[in-house]
């Protein structure tokens, strides 16, 4: 069985340019299920979990303050390999280099010399996710 579940964000840049309803569409388009929806401004607290990866990169501040800037949209989707599958249409990190067609190759551009504003996040792995939404969502069942 490979039917899973993935953590999306709009991020704060993609939220206050209202893109939350075009991410949502492709999601949506390309078959996947919406199963929570919320928008919030994430606590540091939150985001320091959802990053820990990241913790100690030079990005990471940044990072941070950026995604607790503002509102994002928080959404848990669902379908067979919808992690793997989600990251191919959000595109590459970079949204300069990042593919036309894809979310960040259409909407995302360089602000300030670096990548933190990229639009969506995306879990990178089934474990990813299963920890993303367990922290942004944890009453989910
Ligand atoms: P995400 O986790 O947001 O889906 O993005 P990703 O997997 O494509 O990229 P990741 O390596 O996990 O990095 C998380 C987010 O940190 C910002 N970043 N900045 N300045 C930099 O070199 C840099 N690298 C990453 C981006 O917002 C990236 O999405
Ligand atoms: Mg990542």
């Amino acid at each position: 069985m490979t039917t899973e579940r993935s953590l999306v964000l709009v991020k704060p840049d993609g939220f206050s340019r209202g893109l939350t309803g075009a991410v949502l569409a492709r999601i949506e388009r390309k078959g996947y299920r919406l199963v929570a929806l919320e928008i919030r401004t994430p606590t540091r607290e939150l985001l320091i979990q959802h990053y820990a990866e990241h913790e100690g990169k030079p990005f990471f501040e940044p990072l941070v303050a950026f995604m607790s800037s503002g509102p994002v949209t928080a959404v848990v989707i669902e379908g067979e390999r919808c992690v793997e599958g989600f990251r191919s249409i959000a595109g590459a990190t970079d949204p300069t280099k990042a593919a036309p067609g894809s979310i960040r190759g259409d909407f995302g551009r360089d602000f300030g010399h670096d990548v933190t504003q990229n639009v969506v996040h995306g879990s990178d792995s089934p474990e990813s996710a299963a920890r993303e939404v367990g922290l942004w969502f944890p009453g989910l069942t």
